[in-house]
């Protein structure tokens, strides 16, 4: 059932492609000029009537919706929260009938998850859920489903389903932009466009994986190591971070690279490694600031770059792993590929078991 690799985990990664047609099977205008979400309820009217957003998840689908909050306000210009749901329930959120909850849950099962999406209810709002489990109990409960179509996920580590959580922020993201005309068709053909050849270029991706493998198995002797990057590449960072300490335990920390100066840096010594996100173009230079200033202290800088970006990133960096061209806002959808496989192959490196990691559980129905 591992269909020739050697793990879930590997097989689940190589699913992305499929899994990423899957979700935007449909749902994507012949002409490619809009969406088509047939399946929600919403309104027009209503959607004109969200005044806010608020994203709850746990673990990695929350690093997904931390890319949905840039990706909603971007596209929709509506003012975004993103939370841990086990905080949210906590802290007597302002939730009001004009903010759209959305629920990221790939089993739908998650108790904390489910738990804020009965507290937004109880208070008058409506929530869209993002799962990938139809007939869970997170599907069930909602107002609206958004199903990612990734099929079942059986490693511990998610990889496939947060990519497909990503797709359906960006189909989400566009559909409330054509609905509140905040995005004229041409950026919304060309976001489409872009989308439609992520397939591709995530196989384009997979095959340069012994690359990673080297990588991975040159971090593996290390006790620490840094993720960095700014805005979305941030975002992935923190779910490269989480995604090494999951299956090969070994300690890493997620920083917005902006942030280093103001403590963290303290630990930057000779050796340890940084894999730094560049893939936000008009940021590309106070980023490779950032990069100047670990590699000063002696850091080993591993650099996930845009293709054609290698004269620029390439002398600032030790290695450079190139990531096709895409569209910024979608450069996620691509830059956590090769982060998947850095954790993988390290787990494997290590010995640990990859696809059940000690201490964890696919579904965490307690609160
Ligand atoms: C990490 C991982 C977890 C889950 C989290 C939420 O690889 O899989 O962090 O993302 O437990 O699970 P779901 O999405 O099922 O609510």
């Amino acid at each position: 059932e591992k269909a020739g690799f050697d793990h879930f985990m590997l097989k689940e990664i190589y699913e992305q492609p499929k899994a990423y047609r899957d979700t935007m099977l449909g749902r994507i205008a012949e002409d490619g000029k809009s969406v088509n979400l047939k399946e929600l309820t919403m309104t027009a009217d209503y959607v004109k009537s969200i005044r806010k957003v608020h994203i709850v998840a746990c673990g990695t689908a929350y690093h997904a919706g931390m890319v949905g909050k840039t990706v909603i306000e971007s596209l929709a210009r509506i003012p975004v929260e993103t939370d841990v749901a086990s905080e949210y329930r906590y802290r007597s959120p302002i939730i009001t009938p004009d903010t759209l909850v959305i629920v990221v849950s790939q089993s739908g099962e998650t108790a904390d998850t489910l738990a804020a999406l009965r507290e937004a209810q109880r208070n008058g709002a409506r929530v869209l859920a993002i799962t990938n489990v139809v007939g869970s109990s997170v599907a069930r409960e909602a107002d609206d489903v958004l199903v990612t179509w990734a099929g079942p996920e059986i490693a511990v580590a998610s990889t496939k389903a947060y990519t497909s959580q990503l797709i359906a922020f960006y189909l989400f993201g566009l559909h409330l932009a054509t609905i509140l005309g905040t995005k004229d068709e041409a950026t919304v053909t060309g976001l489409i466009a872009a989308m439609n050849e992520l397939p591709e270029q995530v196989e384009s991706i997979l095959e340069n994986a012994p690359v990673l493998k080297q990588v991975a198995e040159s971090i593996s002797h290390h006790k620490s190591l840094f993720f960095i990057g700014r805005g979305v590449d941030y975002a992935v960072a923190q779910e490269g971070s989480l995604k090494l300490k999951e299956i090969s335990y070994i300690h890493s920390e997620a920083y917005a690279a902006g942030e280093l100066k103001h403590g963290t840096l303290a630990l930057i010594e000779d050796g340890i490694p940084v894999i730094a996100l560049v893939t936000q173009e008009e940021l590309y230079e106070k980023t490779l600031s950032n990069i100047k200033e670990v590699k000063a202290r002696g850091a080993h800088v591993f650099g996930l770059a845009n293709a054609g970006s290698e004269a620029e990133v390439g002398k600032s960096v030790d290695e450079l792993f190139a990531i096709p061209k895409t569209l910024p806002l979608l450069a996620p959808a691509l830059s956590v590929v090769p982060l998947q496989l850095i954790s993988y192959y390290a787990s494997l490196a290590l010995g640990h078991d990859v696809d059940k990691p000690r201490n964890l559980a696919k579904s965490v129905t307690v609160e």
